[in-house]
């Protein structure tokens, strides 16, 4: 097999629908990973270029990596990082929009609340999220006052259980939303995953992280 990579490279992942629309990507370079993060419980992934490792990490963990330069490059949806630069801001370069693990971040409420006029009466609404950033902005520029509620999964449950009037998270297929009788009621913004890159090991390896980039950038016209 052709080694892309001349220099070690760390690339920073998450398992789920990142890892599974990576790998199209890592196979147009030619590269295929040793071992399945669904199955294994190994955290560092060998693959066939052996240059090349990949992290496991949980998906709000990889833009931290990479600002640290634990890892060099890693790949993170866009709802990650945009409350990722409101808490760390700087020391990432998002160079490619890979377009891959599209989804939207929505608000969403229950079926049986009405949320039109909930807002038209100026009601203070309780909207619990892990995206606070977004959340936050959203309402603001709608007028809306909220209570803000940080949970860190199963956002569906809190509007069921009286916790919260709406939630503000990712739909894809919208089957959780349709499972739990909850609606989307606004779509905040579309969702792809960016790949970023440590400023400093761009500098300093630029000769083996560029045909990994480029590799990547080839591969992404496949989504197009
Ligand atoms: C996201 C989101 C929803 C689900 C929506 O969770 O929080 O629960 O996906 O997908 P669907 O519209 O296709 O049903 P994810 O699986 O990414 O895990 P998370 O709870 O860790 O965010």
């Amino acid at each position: 097999m052709k080694k892309i990579v001349n220099k070690s490279i760390t690339l920073a992942l998450s398992k789920g629908r990142i890892f599974e629309d990576t790998m199209p990507l890592l196979a147009e370079a030619g590269i295929k990973v040793n071992d399945n993060p669904e199955k294994s419980r190994k955290l560092i992934i060998q693959t066939s270029d052996p240059n090349l490792r990949i992290l496991i990490l949980r998906a709000s963990d990889v833009p931290t990596y990479v600002q640290y330069g634990a890892a060099d490059i890693g790949i993170a949806g866009k709802d990650i990082l945009i409350e990722h630069s409101a808490q760390q801001p700087g020391g990432l370069y998002q160079p490619i929009n890979l377009n891959i693990a599209r989804c939207r971040l929505a608000v969403a409420v229950r079926q049986d609340f009405n949320y039109k006029d909930a807002v038209k009466q100026g009601s203070r609404l309780r909207v619990a999220t892990k995206y606070i950033r977004s959340a936050r902005e959203h309402f603001a520029a709608k007028g809306v006052h909220i209570d803000l509620i940080k949970l860190y999964g199963s956002m569906e449950l809190a509007p069921l259980v009286g916790l919260a009037d709406a939630i503000v998270d990712i739909v894809s297929t919208g089957d959780t939303l349709k499972a739990n009788g909850l609606v989307v009621v606004e779509d905040i913004i579309p969702i792809s995953s960016r790949l970023i890159v440590n400023q400093a090991s761009l500098k300093n390896n630029v000769a083996s992280l560029q045909p990994i980039i480029d590799a990547f950038s080839r591969a992404t016209n496949l989504y197009e």
